[in-house]
């Protein structure tokens, strides 16, 4: 299995260079690290965690156009002769694990989903989620904060239009830590939010 990852780490490295929207290589591997973590305490199968964890955010709508990225995909399998039963198990978690405004909400059903989806959502809360926050607004012309402007409703709002740094914390990211799927996971996202909710509070503070 080990050449595998190795060659999914080549995959996913060329995928990944050059972004400057939060999503680079480095957090690959801290969900990835942060998913064997849960995983093996969770008894999940390790190495299809260590495969979706690795190639999660290779077929996101936010950073590649998703009919070639799922062809691309597609090529990489047949590249490494991945086993039909493991393709599977893969393609499932890749198509679900995405938050999407809440419109995925349940369609995840395998504990290394559950798992590689904890692993993601925490890499998007505490000192580094803050940090990755403003690098997706920068990327994606938005301001850090707009006292006027009201965080949206990401049920019926575009979770893709146009939000500010500050809103995006009250839009999904302090609600994340009740969506967690693992002991380990609420707990680390609980801590992570406090620290979080800390900042905000500074923050505006500050501002006004
Ligand atoms: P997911 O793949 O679960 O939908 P995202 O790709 O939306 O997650 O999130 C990746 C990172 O980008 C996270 O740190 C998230 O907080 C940040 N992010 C996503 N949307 C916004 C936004 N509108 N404003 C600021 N940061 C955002
Ligand atoms: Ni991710």
């Amino acid at each position: 299995m080990q050449p595998i990852i190795t060659a999914a780490e080549l995959f996913v490295m060329n995928v990944h260079s050059g972004d400057s929207s939060g999503h680079d290589y480095s957090h690959i591997e801290r969900v990835r690290k942060m998913a064997l973590l849960i995983g093996r305490e969770e008894q999940a199968d390790l190495f299809i965690v260590e495969m979706a964890a690795l190639l999660h955010d290779t077929v996101d709508d936010k950073l590649v156009e998703p009919a070639r990225a799922w062809q691309q995909l597609e090529q990489f399998f047949d590249s490494v002769q991945l086993a039909a039963d493991k393709r599977a198990a893969i393609t499932h978690i890749l198509q679900y694990i995405s938050f999407k405004g809440g419109k995925n909400a349940g369609k995840l059903r395998s504990l290394e989903g559950k798992v590689v989806q904890d692993a993601d959502r925490l890499d998007a809360l505490g000192a580094i989620g803050i940090a990755r926050t403003f690098m997706y607004a920068g990327a994606f012309g938005d301001v850090m904060y707009d006292p006027d402007r009201a965080p949206r409703d990401l049920a019926t709002a575009d979770y893709r239009a146009q939000s500010t740094a500050i809103n995006h914390f009250y839009e999904k990211l302090f609600t994340l830590k009740e969506l967690m799927n693992t002991t380990r996971g609420r707990q680390l996202a609980e801590e992570r939010t406090a620290y979080m909710e800390a900042f905000v509070d500074r923050f505006k503070q500050e501002w006004h």
